[in-house]
């Protein structure tokens, strides 16, 4: 467990008692640890039956991962590194559209937390003024008998120290507590992490029983990437087009040069800047 005594730490019961009473039930156990390789790692290595409905928060990681096996920057003391494991009855075809949800979640506890101007490029980054703040793995950890289980990794950039982030994270970055108001700041990270819960919780029972649906006018509010000219790097080719929102599955739609339309389910995009 991580220290309660320091101002401002990362705390178990804190984040437990912060959640909204309704949701609370479906939450299962809040775990704190000081250190840890990955979050998501971490969890993973629990028992299937101990990782359902269980958030494991870090205030450091050795070892943050990031999409498309890149590492995620993980200094300690100021950010917010949370994995909550989940386990679905079942899930329709658009399952493929989860981590959409989670960004959405995501998009909208940092709105409560007063930030505004934030969005996602798809398909689940979140940015200020083209500066990544934070960003989101999720993971299969299998089907069985009992459902399909993952793992929600967030990651988010909180209080970073400037010094070591330029260099460590490779891009345009940012930090909550430097795009809030004052009267706003300092972030009370427990308080955040609660936020977090609540949303990831009420979005994942919402996902289960109507889908994306629910989901789809949400994310387009907070999507980047509609009406702008980008490439897409789909593993084989890169693409250029402009962004034409997504479809009922959360696929990425791309207007291409002739005209034509075609929608991607995963792929690294990459915005082309406006000429002035
Ligand atoms: C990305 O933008 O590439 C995804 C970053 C996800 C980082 C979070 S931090 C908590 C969890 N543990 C990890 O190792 N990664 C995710």
């Amino acid at each position: 467990m991580a220290d309660r005594g320091v101002a401002g730490a990362l705390n178990a019961e804190r984040i437990a008692e912060g959640v909204l009473p309704a949701v609370r039930p479906q939450l299962r156990r809040v775990t704190v640890l000081e250190q840890v390789g990955s979050t998501n790692t971490e969890l993973a290595r629990l028992p299937s039956a101990e990782q359902h409905a269980h958030a494991l928060l870090a205030e450091a990681q050795s070892a943050g991962r990031g999409r498309g096996a890149r590492h995620w920057h993980s200094p300690p003391g100021g950010n917010i590194y949370l994995s909550l494991g989940w386990r679905f009855r079942a899930l329709g075809p658009d399952r493929a559209a989860l981590p959409l949800v989670v960004a959405v979640a995501v998009s909208e506890a940092l709105a409560a937390a007063g930030l505004q101007g934030a969005g996602i490029k798809w398909p689940n980054d979140i940015l200020v003024d083209a500066r990544k703040l934070a960003g989101i793995l999720v993971e299969s950890q299998g089907r069985g008998a009992a459902g399909v289980s993952i793992i929600a990794g967030v990651g988010i950039n909180v209080r970073m120290n400037r010094a070591g982030g330029d260099a460590a994270i490779g891009q345009p970055w940012t930090d909550l507590e430097s795009c809030l108001p004052a009267s706003r700041r300092p972030v009370d990270r427990n308080r955040l992490a609660a936020a977090l819960l609540d949303r990831l919780l009420v979005a994942f029972e919402r996902f289960e029983h109507a889908g994306f649906s629910g989901f789809r006018a949400r994310y387009e509010a907070l999507d980047l990437l509609a009406g702008r000219a980008l490439s897409l790097e789909d593993g084989e080719r890169e693409v250029c087009g402009v962004g034409g929102g997504i479809d009922e599955t959360g696929r990425l739609r791309l207007v291409l040069p002739d005209g034509g339309t075609r929608a991607f389910h995963a792929g690294e995009v990459r915005l082309h800047s406006v000429a002035a």
